[in-house]
């Protein structure tokens, strides 16, 4: 793990951004994998204005709530499409988004893994982390082999989204998730975190023993993973 620590979020964010501008630009139809939560929000916007091409690029979201209707404001659906893929010449057929009404789940799950497979593997990852550890929606004990499946948020991760639903009830108790071993297959991932509430999941991810305790801990056998912090997310280091 390559660990890089700036003054700000925003030098952090900036750098991170660089990193993924390389990628699209020395590889056009490079397939991204991409993650939703505040943390990235910046990041998109830059990448919006460094006016890449972005017309040969697939994407694979990591995750998504399930039941919620696409179009409902709170859906990682609605998310991307606000906060990048509207502003981005990106070609619709090649943006996937797990469907969380998609009639057969378990079906849904394998032709995910499928797409990402035959459009070569993920190139670069983006990831938040959560402040469990959690990666995607691979909650604590989620098998470190897994791939997109059906998964339980925990009480913990509900509470911390529920400032984007009003309060907890309203939070999805289900969702589709990529897994950790689909997470792991990415050719190179690009971990932010910032503020001092991911203090304590970075110190595990980064310092800790690799358990399915702490999920992204798992990301310390990967070969390129770069994590992107604040100070205050650095605190515990
Ligand atoms: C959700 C997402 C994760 C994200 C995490 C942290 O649980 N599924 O991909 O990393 O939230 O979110 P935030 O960036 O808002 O702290």
């Amino acid at each position: 793990m390559e660990i890089i620590i700036q003054a700000s979020a925003q030098a952090a964010t900036e750098i991170a951004s660089r990193t993924i501008a390389h990628v699209l630009r020395r590889k056009p139809n490079a397939v991204l994998g991409l993650a939703t939560g505040s943390t990235p929000v910046q990041l998109y916007k830059l990448l919006i204005d460094m006016n890449l091409d972005w017309r040969q690029v697939s994407t694979f979201n990591l995750d998504e709530y399930v039941g919620l209707p696409k179009a409902h404001p709170q859906s990682y659906h609605s998310f991307m499409w606000a906060n990048l893929f509207k502003h981005i010449n990106i070609d619709p057929q090649n943006v996937h988004i797990p469907d969380g009404n998609a009639p057969d789940m378990a079906l849904h799950c394998l032709a995910y893994e499928q797409k990402i497979r035959q459009a070569g593997g993920i190139d670069l990852q983006v990831l938040g982390i959560g402040t469990d550890g959690h990666i995607g929606f691979n909650e604590p004990s989620s098998s470190l082999g897994s791939r997109t499946r059906i998964k339980t948020l925990t009480r913990q991760t509900r509470q911390d989204n529920a400032r984007f639903f009003g309060n907890e009830d309203q939070v999805p108790s289900h969702v589709i998730t990529m897994g950790i071993g689909t997470i792991m297959d990415a050719r190179q991932h690009v971990l932010l975190a910032f503020g001092p509430h991911k203090a304590r999941a970075v110190a595990l991810t980064v310092e800790g023993p690799i358990t399915a305790m702490v999920p992204a801990s798992i990301l310390q056998m990967h070969p390129d993973t770069r994590v992107y912090l604040d100070p205050e997310a650095a605190a515990q280091l």
